[in-house]
């Protein structure tokens, strides 16, 4: 059984406040893709990685990625495929399955999809992930219990917010990427749901939403995902604790 990765990419980087896409901001020299794709690299038994990237700077990330990739530390031992992400994370994961089965994936293999954003998650969860699958699982994600209490809300049509529910917070858990499944179900259920992804509003904003029966285990503070300036910060913090542990 070998295993194949998807990265998501094909963000921008609006909410970020950066004129270049989400993936290819730095940090330390180090853009966020990079520092994701070193981890990933890492991975045993890799087929192949593919990275969906905002349509037309596939060949921009190629290079970027090329130049990085003496300071990963890590072989490239395996292809690298760039390819056009859609119009929302949901139409580009269906892009990169789409490349993985060209590829030669087949059914069987496992398939991690993870966010290029989420650019310190640690091997040891990649591998964590795919060990579950190996041993039986259809999907599993990592899941961070959730320590604040979390409101549902209803937002009239003045954008007043009033609360609804307070889900018992002891059954949540924030889900993180990278999120493992076999292949074979995981590019059936995004077939079946492709019609969702063509707008953002109504995509699935992960890959596990659209199964059942999808086990959790133990996330990684370190895959957080850097959305906002103060993210960004964040990661050139624990890149330095990770980088230099001492
Ligand atoms: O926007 P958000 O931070 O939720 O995006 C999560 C991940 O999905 C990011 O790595 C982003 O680059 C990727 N993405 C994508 N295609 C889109 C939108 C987001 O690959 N159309």
């Amino acid at each position: 059984m070998s295993t194949w990765v998807v990265i998501t990419a094909a963000g921008s980087g609006t909410r970020l406040g950066a004129n270049a896409p989400k993936a290819l901001v730095e940090v330390s020299g180090r853009t966020l893709l990079g520092l994701a794709l070193e981890r990933t690299l890492d991975l045993a038994d890799l087929s192949g990685v593919v990275v969906t990237c905002p349509a037309g700077s596939e060949d921009m990330f190629a290079n970027v990625v090329d130049k990085e990739l003496p300071r990963m530390g890590v072989p490239r031992q395996v292809g690298l495929h760039f390819v056009a992400g859609g119009a929302s994370r949901q139409a580009s994961v269906k892009a990169g399955l789409d490349k993985v089965v060209s590829e030669g994936g087949e059914p069987a293999d496992v398939v991690l999809i993870h966010d290029a954003a989420r650019a310190l998650a640690p091997t040891d969860l990649m591998d964590r992930l795919v060990e579950a699958v190996v041993e039986g699982a259809l999907a599993v994600i990592p899941g961070l219990a959730v320590t604040d209490t979390i409101k549902q809300v209803a937002v009239d049509e003045h954008g007043v917010e009033t609360v609804v529910a307070t889900p018992d917070r002891r059954f949540l858990r924030v889900a993180q990427t990278p999120q493992a499944f076999l292949l074979g179900p995981l590019w059936d259920a995004h077939a079946a749901a492709a019609d969702r992804g063509s707008t953002e509003e109504t995509a699935a904003t992960d890959d596990a939403s659209l199964f059942e029966g999808v086990a959790v285990i133990p996330g990684s503070p370190l895959a957080f995902k850097v959305t906002t300036p103060e993210d960004l910060t964040n990661l050139t913090t624990a890149l330095a604790q990770v980088s230099d542990p001492a």
